[in-house]
């Protein structure tokens, strides 16, 4: 579905995307990092937004670079993008239907029933004829959902889908992303990628740093988590957890209360290698 070699983006001088391999099939691939890793730069290059400077992509098993063979896989690609432009005068239903338009809904009954469908996928059929501008946040970034929706893409492109959105609503979204064979989700939110992501990337600063299963991630911090009364000074990371007691990662001193790691704990502890000198 997704076949990308040595990716690179730049822009100017920096290199957004570096040297990116990264191969996905059907299920949802989680794309974690800190802001300015090059998730949104990935993202774009996977919704052929933009063309990479170096390096193979296929995306459906087709080419983006040829104009034709980009056209194919429009047609069978949802994009949710960071800032999805969204125009404030339409309505909800007025921007779907354009979306639809745009993406060859020709037959106007049919359109109509699409746009119905994805409106109402995410639970947003009584706001449908008030004016965007009017909507809150979490609604506009359903609007853009709803837009990523239309004509039931294979492949979803969504950078930061839950942005703005309320507990209740992520998890409609959970249900949203089963509907689409392959989902490929930038996120900053690890409980989003523990219950969501088959399969899980982290980037830093424009590189892949893990790729694996969400269980592969959490265990990179295998034996290297415990807890205390004390701050330990020594661990490479502590804090304080709502129990009163820190939860320090690095080297265990003997005899410490070892705990089982989290996906938070393998990727902290993936950061801070990152950052260490
Ligand atoms: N259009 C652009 N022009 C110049 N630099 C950019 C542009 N888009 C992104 N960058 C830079 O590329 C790097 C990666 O950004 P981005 O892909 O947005 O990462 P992320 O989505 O992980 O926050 C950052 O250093 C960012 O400042
Ligand atoms: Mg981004």
């Amino acid at each position: 579905m997704i076949e990308a070699i040595a990716l690179t983006k730049s822009y100017g001088g920096t290199r957004a995307v570096d040297d990116v391999t990264l191969s996905a099939d059907r299920g949802v691939i989680g794309l974690l990092g800190p802001n300015g890793a090059g998730k949104t730069s990935l993202l774009r290059m996977a919704a052929t937004v933009l063309a990479p400077d170096e390096g193979s992509l296929r995306l459906l098993g087709l080419d983006p670079g040829r104009a034709d063979e980009r056209v194919q896989i429009r047609r069978r690609l949802g994009y949710l993008p960071q800032s999805p432009g969204l125009y404030p005068g339409f309505t909800p239903y007025d921007m779907v239907d354009y979306v639809a338009v745009l993406k060859e809904h020709t037959d106007r009954e049919r359109r109509r029933h699409e746009v119905r469908r994805v409106l109402e996928a995410v639970t947003l059929q009584d706001v449908m004829h008030r004016k965007i501008r009017a909507l809150s946040g979490g609604m506009k970034q359903r609007v853009a959902l709803a837009c990523a929706l239309v004509g039931q893409p294979d492949l979803l492109v969504l950078d930061e889908p839950a942005n703005g959105l309320d507990p209740d609503q992520r998890l409609g979204l959970r249900s949203l992303l089963s509907a689409a064979p392959t989902v490929l989700m930038a996120t900053h939110n690890i409980s989003e990628v523990s219950a969501l992501c088959q399969q899980v990337y982290v980037m830093f600063t424009g590189r892949v740093r893990f790729a694996g299963t969400p269980a592969e991630l959490a265990g990179l911090a295998h034996g290297r988590v415990w807890e205390d009364d004390r701050q330990d000074p020594d661990a490479v990371r502590s804090w304080l957890t709502p129990t009163g007691s820190y939860r320090h990662l690095g080297d265990p001193p003997s005899g410490a209360a070892v705990v089982d790691p989290t996906l938070d704990d393998g990727y902290l502890l993936l950061a801070r290698m990152e950052h260490a000198p």
